[in-house]
Formats: C-alpha cells, structure tokens, sequence
C-alpha cells in the first residue's frame, strides 16, 4: 500500500510532516532542533496563561478501537488547550460502523469528507493507521496500531529522556518486559537507532524478547544490542530502564495455556523466585523482568525508571511501593504526553 511518509523532517525545512505513523519518521535534527524546543514551548505557555497557540475552527476527530487512558485524554485535552475542538469515538470497534464491517478506509474517507482536519487513530490492526492515511488528504496521527508501533508514544519517551539527560546519544537504555509485542518499545527502539552510540539492553522472557525486524533495523543502524533475560544484571549499566507490561490482549497461546502460564507466574512471584514454565509447560525457564529492592539498590541515583502505563501485575513489573522512588519518572512521562501532543497538532496544522 502506498502511502506517502513524509521524507520527516529534516531540521529547517520547510516541509511539513504530514502523517505521523511510525517512529522512523523523526530524525534526530528535527527531534532536537524543532520538536523538543516546541513541546518545552507549550509547557512554559500552559504554566504562563493556561493554553497554547490558539486554533480556533479547527477540529480533531478521536477513532479509538482499542482501550487507552493517556493516549486518549491527552490528545483530548492537547486539542482544547489549543482551542479546538474534538470529536471523539472510544470503543470505536463496538460502537462505530466497524462492528457492521466497514473498513477503516471508508471510516477515514468519511471523516474527511466531514472536515475535520486531523484523524488520530488507535486500532487493534498492525497497520491500521497506515491504511487510514492511505485514503486520507489530512493528518493521520497513529496513536497505537496493535503490535506494530506508537510513535507519539516515543516522541513523549523522547522528550522525556532529553530533558534528563540533555541528549539521547550516548545512553544505556534497558528496554524491558513484553519486546516481542509491545508496541512502545519497539518504537523506542526505532527511536534509538536515530541517535548515537545508544546501547539497547534488551531485558526479556526468550519468549517475548524483541522480533526480527527490529534487530534487523539495530544491525542496519550501528544500534549495539544485548539480550537479557535478567534486569538485575542490567540495572548497574541502565541510564533509563524502560519496563513494559505483558500484552496479554497480542498472545497467540491457547487461552488455557496462557493461563496456566499466569498461574504459575503468580505461584513463582510468590514463592520470591522469578521463574516461569516454557509455552509447553515442560521446561522452565529463568527471568527476571521487574523492579525489585535488589534491582534499586543496582540502579544508579542519576537512572530513569519509565514506564508508559498501564503497569499489570502480570509481569509485576513496576510494584506500587516504587512509585515515589525519585528514579521513578512515569508520572513525568504522563505529563509531558499533554506537551508533546500540543506540539505535534500545533506543528502538523499550523
Ligand atoms: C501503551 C499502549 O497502548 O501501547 N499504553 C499507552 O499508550 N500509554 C502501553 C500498553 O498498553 O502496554
């Protein structure tokens, strides 16, 4: 299918980005250079007078086909805190057309017809954003595609990593949890690949440890990689720990399987050991995926913990009693999605 990525953004140009579908649209320039500063810009206006650079008569159509509470809001509150307006559909697999079997091109279609001036599309389907934009003269922003990516996801991880460290290049990101189907890392790991000398330590069950295409893209990309199944291990070396829940709702397993495996996650979380039984239920296997005392005491003051949340107790993988540790950034994140998304309508409709 072909849909024109804008060639993204290379610092100065004139040229617009126009869809937002996946992270290997940003370069590292535009990053820096335009949308860093911009999303800095919008929170030092929302704390001066209370909104950004004003759109008025501008309008956002919200099609969610899947469940979200950040990606949601905040891209609804970004809209009216530039002064425009939105029109939202949450559960639009239950609640819109879809569920009559319409495609999300005629969804797309129509709401261009409607005069909207920009889609942001979470869907179930890898792709499901690209195919929208494939019929769409405004703006698809890609808010989730299921196993694929979530780049406006990565554009507030960014954001958030720069401003502790001042810079991306340089730093030992452990990237850690569900790698396999987890949308948010794998963007963060195309995210990596644009900056340099970043050291990707990728902490995963073998089961769930980061898929081809990504290694592929690292290899491509002079991005140095290390696999892992033990964050203990890793936590000395991490500048930013970047934990991540088990996508459950992506499993392929047999329902029985998948909860047999739960049960005996839980059972071995209890028993204080961090073990799991393989897909087949014969062989066990060793992992180490959540934040322990053990894990704390590695990790250096100067570490982020991230998180993009929802955290789950499968994994356990961020326990409650972390959360006021001043490593732990996620409520940081949280906030800077608000600026981000400011920044990404105020530049993609100016
Ligand atoms: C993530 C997502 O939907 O991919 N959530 C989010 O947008 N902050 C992560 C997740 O669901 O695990």
């Amino acid at each position: 299918m072909a849909v024109e990525l804008a060639p993204l953004i290379q610092a100065g140009s004139q040229i617009r980005p126009h869809h937002i579908l996946e992270a290997q649209q940003f370069s590292a320039e535009w990053l820096n250079e335009e949308f860093f500063p911009e999303s800095r810009r919008m929170k030092e206006l929302l704390d001066a007078d209370g909104h950004g650079p004003l759109h008025p008569w501008k309008s956002i159509c919200l099609l969610f086909y899947e469940p979200s509470t950040r990606t949601r809001l905040s891209f609804d509150q970004a809209a009216k805190k530039l002064g425009m307006e939105v029109v939202s559909t949450e559960n639009a697999k239950e609640f819109s057309s879809a569920i009559k079997g319409e495609s999300i091109k005629d969804t797309s279609r129509v709401v261009n017809r409607y005069r909207f001036d920009a889609i942001v599309i979470r869907s179930h389907i890898t792709g499901g954003a690209t195919e929208a934009a494939s019929v769409s003269r405004i703006p698809v922003i890609n808010a989730g595609d299921g196993g694929g990516q979530h780049p406006s996801q990565t554009l507030l991880d960014g954001f958030t990593i720069a401003e502790k460290f001042g810079t991306i290049n340089g730093l030992n990101i452990a990237l850690v949890g569900d790698l396999k189907n987890g949308r948010t890392a794998r963007s963060l790991g195309y995210l990596a690949g644009k900056y340099k000398g970043v050291h990707l330590e990728l902490v995963a069950p073998p089961e769930y440890q980061m898929s081809p295409d990504l290694l592929e893209y690292f290899e491509r990309h002079n991005v140095s990689y290390h696999k892992t199944d033990n964050l203990t291990e890793a936590a000395a070396q991490a500048d930013v720990i970047y934990l991540t829940r088990l996508q459950k709702e992506r499993e392929k397993l047999a329902p029985l399987g998948m909860a047999k495996r739960l049960i005996f996650q839980k059972l071995a979380r209890l028993a204080k050991i961090n073990k799991t039984i393989g897909t087949n239920g014969l062989s066990a296997s060793e992992y180490q995926v959540q934040i322990t005392d053990e894990v704390m005491d590695r990790t250096r003051n100067s570490t982020a913990v991230m998180h993009p949340l929802p955290r789950s107790d499968d994994f356990d993988e961020l326990p409650e009693r972390f959360t006021d540790d001043p490593r732990v950034i996620i409520f940081d994140q949280v906030e800077n999605g608000l600026y981000t998304r400011m920044a990404l309508y105020h530049m993609l409709l100016s």
